[in-house]
């Protein structure tokens, strides 16, 4: 038997007292019936629990916000690199985490870890439209003719086909905020490169409703909030 704050929270989803109030908002059900505290005990086996009507599983699911650091590979273990794994605390390497997506290993920023593969993978499909957005400096000076290549879609030297992106210019000629609806191996680089314009740094600031938390540095992390984590939500059902 366990307590019923300790359930809901392990979901990932929502803080101990973020449970608190739901349960007094009546709004989880324990088998049909409006739960009546915290600390009631239930066995998980067979236990039919909801909030605002939609089942919970048991399971917990965890959705962790990191700022990549540079240098850190984006995979779960590595012989001889350190992986983004090893910024998280010792339950956490053990709670069966991944890297939603990629970052190469010098892009620094937001990356997602959870162990909920199918929220994941609703995330990545290309068919879920979630929009990344990117802030890169290259080498060189960038232009209205970037800004049209990306647009019409490229073409990349070894016949890669890339969907429309955006490429909107700053104030300094060499920076930019370029926008992806997938994620190919090296994409952004790739598509510099090939107008001649190499990338120097790069750092992903959002995935579709998340954005990078400003008070993250770089190797910092945090769970998702439930704002955050509704959002996510939507894209699952979307
Ligand atoms: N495009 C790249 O080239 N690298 C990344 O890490 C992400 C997008």
């Amino acid at each position: 038997m366990e307590r019923l704050d300790k359930i809901l929270a392990g979901t990932g989803r929502w803080s101990r007292r973020e449970v608190k109030e739901l349960i007094r908002a009546g709004r989880v059900l324990v088998n049909g019936l409006p739960a009546r505290a915290p600390e009631e005990k239930y066995d998980r086996s067979g236990l039919d629990l909801r909030v605002d009507g939609a089942p919970v599983s048991g399971e917990a699911f965890y959705y962790l916000m990191l700022h990549k650091p540079s240098g850190v590979l984006s995979a779960t273990e590595d012989p001889r690199q350190k992986t983004v794994l090893d910024l998280l605390p010792a339950h956490l390497r053990r709670a069966g985490l991944f890297p939603a997506g990629r970052l190469d290993k010098d892009t620094e920023g937001l990356l997602l870890l959870t162990n909920d593969g199918v929220l994941a993978h609703s995330l990545l499909s290309p068919r879920s439209h979630v929009d990344k957005i990117y802030f890169v400096r290259v080498e060189g000076a960038l232009d209205q003719g970037d800004e049209a290549a990306f647009a019409a879609g490229m073409i990349l030297e070894d016949g890669l086909e890339c969907l429309p992106a955006g490429l909107e210019r700053l104030e300094r000629p060499d920076e930019a905020l370029v926008t992806l609806r997938e994620g190919k191996y090296h994409q952004i680089k790739r598509m510099l490169e090939q107008r001649g314009k190499p990338v120097r740094y790069l750092k992903r600031l959002t995935m579709g409703p998340l954005q990078l938390d400003s008070a993250l540095n770089p190797g910092e992390w945090r769970p998702l909030t439930a704002r955050e984590q509704a959002a996510l939500e939507r894209l699952r059902r979307a």
